[in-house]
């Protein structure tokens, strides 16, 4: 797809962070812009932006892990558009850090239900609609197909011991677009999914989305983790600039998108530390390896306190009463 004017675009997360830059690019060349959100009030800030500078936007508030409310908002946009989506992005998502060792299932299930089945859920619901409209070998009403677009994380590629549910559900994601990718190759239908570091974003605060009955969790969070969070999405990059790459990349068609200049360098050691994994010498190397990721994870972990007021303490510790977790990964 190279020619967004007119098409019928349909944003999840899409009043905030990424999702809104996606909303302000795409609907700035022309799309006719769903955003849906399990926010009202930011969605109707959102709404409110896009407006002024003239974008047609509709806006949903959904929980996309209610397939229900997922259906329903999907018949809505295509009642209001006049068709199903021909740019389908899923971008909402929600983190919160801690030793996996502490993790409840609750954790797990709040995680991977908006990560990893929310956009199970949106592939389930509109992959079939997609297809019927838009079937570039069979159909003839838009024969430059259409595109599903998904926002994962560059923590797909890696384990980490503090963020347990949010990579797991990031490495399913990728697999999942891959095999959509190819099974939705012969219909004309593009599959992208884009893996970012540190985007200006909200996320710090999605923790305030999570719901009451899956409150229960094993990781230490508070006003201040938040704030620290705040801090370093703060230096994120710019939700239009990292929608652009994501653009580039449903122009050309390709199946996996990073928005960072020494992407392949970064996925070589990704993948060399899968190989390490196999053996003694391996894991030696993986060692020394480990302190020059550690210097350029620095530059993704940049703070800006300016933009908080309040207490600042780190995130990823367990919660203090849980007595089996190592003292020093406990509050
Ligand atoms: P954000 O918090 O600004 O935007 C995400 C939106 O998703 C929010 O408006 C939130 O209300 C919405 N949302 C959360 N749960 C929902 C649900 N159950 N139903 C409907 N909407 C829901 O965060 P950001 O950073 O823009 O996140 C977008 C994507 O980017 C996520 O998938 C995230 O995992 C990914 N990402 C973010 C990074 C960052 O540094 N912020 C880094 C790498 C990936």
């Amino acid at each position: 797809m190279k020619d967004f004017s007119g098409k019928i675009a349909f944003i999840t997360g899409g009043a905030s962070g990424a999702g809104l830059g996606q909303a302000k690019l795409f609907g700035g060349l022309g799309a006719k812009v769903t955003i849906v959100d399990i926010r009202q009030e930011a969605l109707d800030k959102a709404l409110a932006e896009l407006k002024s500078l003239g974008i047609d936007a509709l806006g949903i508030q959904m929980d996309l892990t209610n397939r229900e409310q997922y259906i329903a908002a999907a018949d809505k946009a295509e009642a209001h558009w006049g068709g199903p989506p021909q740019l389908l992005i899923q971008t909402a998502g929600v983190n919160t850090f801690g030793p996996a060792e502490a993790s409840t299932f609750e954790d797990f299930d709040w995680v991977l239900g908006v990560n990893l089945f929310g956009v199970i859920n949106g592939m389930v619901i509109f992959v079939p609609r997609m297809i019927k409209a838009y079937n570039k070998v069979n159909g003839t009403i838009n024969q430059e197909g259409a595109h599903i677009a998904i926002v994962s994380s560059l923590g797909a590629f890696s384990g980490f011991a503090t963020d347990a549910p949010y990579s797991c559900s990031k490495a399913a994601v990728n697999n999942l677009a891959y095999s959509y990718y190819e099974a939705l190759k012969p219909y004309g239908i593009g599959v992208t999914v884009q893996c970012p570091a540190n985007i200006n974003s909200n996320i710090g605060e999605a923790i305030l989305t999570r719901p009451a009955h899956l409150a229960n969790t094993g990781y230490h969070v508070s006003e201040g983790t938040i704030n620290m969070l705040k801090s370093i999405h703060a230096t994120g990059m710019d939700p239009v600039e990292l929608a652009k790459n994501l653009k580039a990349a449903i122009e050309n068609e390709l199946p996996l998108a990073i928005p960072y200049d020494n992407a392949e360098e970064m996925l070589q050691r990704e993948f060399r530390k899968v190989i390490q994994y196999l053996t003694v010498e391996g894991m030696r190397e993986q060692e020394e390896e480990k302190r020059k990721i550690a210097e350029e994870m620095k530059g993704f972990l940049q703070t800006d306190t300016s933009v908080v007021s309040g207490p600042i303490e780190p995130f990823g510790q367990a919660k203090s009463d849980l007595e089996w977790i190592l003292p020093e990964k406990r509050k």
